[in-house]
């Protein structure tokens, strides 16, 4: 059940970011589509979004039954910049979809300049930012629409669930009647849906969310020790911050040089058989069967980032040893 609890949640969601509003919902992709129809966004409007992300990310744009438009990531990186996406607009485009991949913040105040230029909707995907910052604020602080998820994976946990950040009244208000049914107050307004976050969700929130510098803390030390490592060879290109931002590391990202001659599947299949959990880059959405109608389209950078770089183990409390223990064991297999 949605209570009190939630309520404390979203107060100290708000605290925490410096928004005037927060709605919890039952998991980011639930907040990203609220998002969508919060600014109206429908059939055969046009949204620019990267593709190389969770498939959640399109998926919600497909939801409102809008079109995806993909833009391409800036080579070696994982967001998206505004100069790219002002190429894509068209007569068509509603919004801009940002993603602050794994934690590392896109250029909001570029985006935010380019969304008034074209009276377009700027909505943060979020998901992966929670802890992060960008110019020395924390992202979702002032946005119009920030949407945040609480998947286990993620750096605060509810099990499952999502928010929302808004500065804006109406549309606080908007999505809070969505996320139940369409009712506010004692009237049906809008076709709403389900997307209740509960009180025993919201409860493990507020504790998670009170230990949130812990957890960054942790995230930073193992981050520089891979850093380290990576940066000392010169078959791998580690993901930098740029200088307006501040990232959670959520995920630790690094590409591989196709010329090294590392064979990345097969580091992945030896590393999981030493019981290390390591993984393929970020997909790339356009290429996925479910995205079919995309799967010609070319995004170079897109493509050899999601191909050629390795996701390595980022939780809270991997300890020195275990690090040691991680990097030692992939030294051995590509050396
Ligand atoms: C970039 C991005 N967007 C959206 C989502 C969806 O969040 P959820 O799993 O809470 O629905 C995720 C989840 O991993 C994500 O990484």
């Amino acid at each position: 059940m949605q209570g009190e609890k939630v309520e404390e949640f979203e107060r100290k969601f708000c605290e925490y970011k410096g928004s005037k509003y927060a709605v919890a919902v039952s998991s980011g992709t639930a907040a990203l589509h609220l998002a969508l129809l919060s600014e109206e966004i429908k059939e055969d409007d046009e949204v620019i979004c990267p593709s190389l992300s969770f498939i959640a990310t399109a998926n919600s744009i497909k939801f409102v039954n809008a079109k995806p438009v993909f833009c391409d990531v800036e080579k070696h990186n994982v967001i998206i910049n505004p100069g790219d996406a002002e190429k894509l607009i068209t007569g068509k485009t509603k919004a801009i979809l940002i993603v602050h991949q794994i934690g590392f913040a896109c250029d909001i105040d570029g985006f935010k300049k380019l969304a008034e230029k074209h009276n377009l909707k700027l909505i943060e995907d979020a998901a992966c930012a929670i802890g992060s910052g960008y110019k020395g604020r924390k992202i979702g602080g002032d946005s119009s629409l920030a949407c945040f998820s609480f998947h286990p994976r993620k750096i605060v946990t509810t099990g499952e669930g999502g928010m929302i950040t808004t500065n804006n009244r109406e549309t606080y208000e908007r999505i809070r009647a969505l996320r139940n049914h369409g009712i506010s107050g004692d009237k049906f307004i809008y076709n709403g849906y389900n997307y209740r976050m509960t009180d025993i969700q919201a409860s493990i929130g507020i504790i998670q969310l009170s230990r949130m510098e812990k957890y960054l803390e942790n995230r930073k030390m193992i981050a520089s020790m891979y850093d380290d490592f990576f940066e000392k060879d010169s078959r791998f290109i580690t993901i930098k911050n740029k200088e307006f931002s501040d990232t959670n590391y959520q995920s630790y990202c690094v590409y591989i040089k196709p010329e090294s001659g590392i064979n990345i599947n097969g580091l992945i299949e030896k590393m999981n058989n030493n019981g290390i959990s390591l993984r393929k880059g970020i997909t790339a959405i356009h290429k996925q069967d479910s995205f079919s109608e995309f799967n010609n389209l070319k995004l170079v950078n897109t493509e050899d980032m999601s191909e050629n770089s390795i996701l390595l183990p980022v939780y809270y409390p991997l300890e020195e040893k275990e690090i040691k223990y991680i990097l030692e064991n992939l030294k051995t297999i590509i050396n």
